[in-house]
């Protein structure tokens, strides 16, 4: 539910999808995690907050918003998903600068003034790094929980125990934590660790959250997403394909545990710009 805002919309859960950097596979994991649980006949919506480099739309292969109702967002919807994203708001080329205050009030008004209607999950993505975005959306939206992203490389992990620690300092549950682009599977069924190995587990063991799974570097995750035909749509039975849907599975049945729990109220914060 938004603690701040007017509008009627209603979210069952929220997760954000996060990783202190960039090009670690976010956007990827949101984008096809809301389609499988929307395949499942869920209502989904898909809030691309990386306010600097937002690419969600382009995953799904929207490039405009429905014609607004006097001030309130109409989301687009592909593949079953209601998306809003600063790249639909904005030409694609222009260079997206932020100060706190505008930042703050631009995630607010994704979700205080988009018709989302009634959703039974908010998926977040979130830019990388731990700052004004991330705080913006802890304030703007009481998380269900947060997902984080990760190469099994030490430099991605060191980035994403600082987005993990942050989720902590937020007091935002975490749902668990990601390997991404784990291992190329050669065509003689041998595998490369391109990134190193293991790191993504070691982080969720040393953290003691949740680990939720691996996916493999697959190009066709990077034409899916470039096409705006993400990697799950169509059924296929890629080793890719089937570890994103047994992620969407582990972050539902997360969710799932988090329902009972209290939810976590906003977190007051001076927003200095
Ligand atoms: N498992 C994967 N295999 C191949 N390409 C991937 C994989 N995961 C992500 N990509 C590609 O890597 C690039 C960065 O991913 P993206 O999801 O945009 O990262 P982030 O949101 O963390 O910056 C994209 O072009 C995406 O299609
Ligand atoms: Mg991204």
């Amino acid at each position: 539910m938004s603690t701040e805002g007017e509008s009627a919309s209603q979210f069952l859960s929220s997760v954000a999808i996060a990783s202190g950097k960039g090009g670690v596979g976010k956007s990827t994991v949101a984008v096809n995690v809301a389609i499988l649980l929307a395949q499942s006949g869920l209502s989904v919506g898909l809030l691309d907050a990386d306010v600097y480099g937002p690419n969600c739309h382009i995953m799904l292969g929207v490039d405009k918003l429905p014609p607004p109702r006097g001030k309130t967002i109409i989301p687009a919807e592909a593949h079953g998903v209601k998306v809003v994203s600063m790249g639909l708001l904005v030409g694609a080329e222009q260079p997206l600068a932020w100060r706190g205050p505008m930042l703050h009030s631009a995630i607010r008004q994704f979700v205080a003034d988009v018709d989302w209607g009634r959703l039974d999950y908010l998926i977040v993505d979130l830019p990388p790094g731990t700052g004004d975005a991330q705080l913006s959306v802890a304030q703007t939206l009481s998380l269900t929980g947060g997902v984080i992203v990760t190469l099994p490389q030490a430099v991605s992990i060191a980035d994403a125990r600082r987005g993990l620690e942050l989720f902590r300092q937020l007091k935002v549950p975490i749902l668990g934590v990601v390997e991404n682009m784990s291992y190329l599977a050669m065509p003689d069924g041998s595998r490369v660790d391109v990134f190193g190995q293991g790191g993504g587990e070691r982080l969720a063991g040393d953290a003691n959250v949740p680990f939720l799974g691996q996916i493999p570097l697959d190009p066709d995750v990077r034409v899916g997403g470039d096409e705006g035909t993400p990697i799950v749509v169509g059924g296929t039975n890629s080793a890719s394909a089937a570890a994103l849907r047994s992620i969407a599975f582990a972050v539902s049945e997360k969710v799932a545990a988090q329902a009972g729990k209290d939810q976590v109220g906003s977190i007051p914060i001076e927003v200095i710009g």
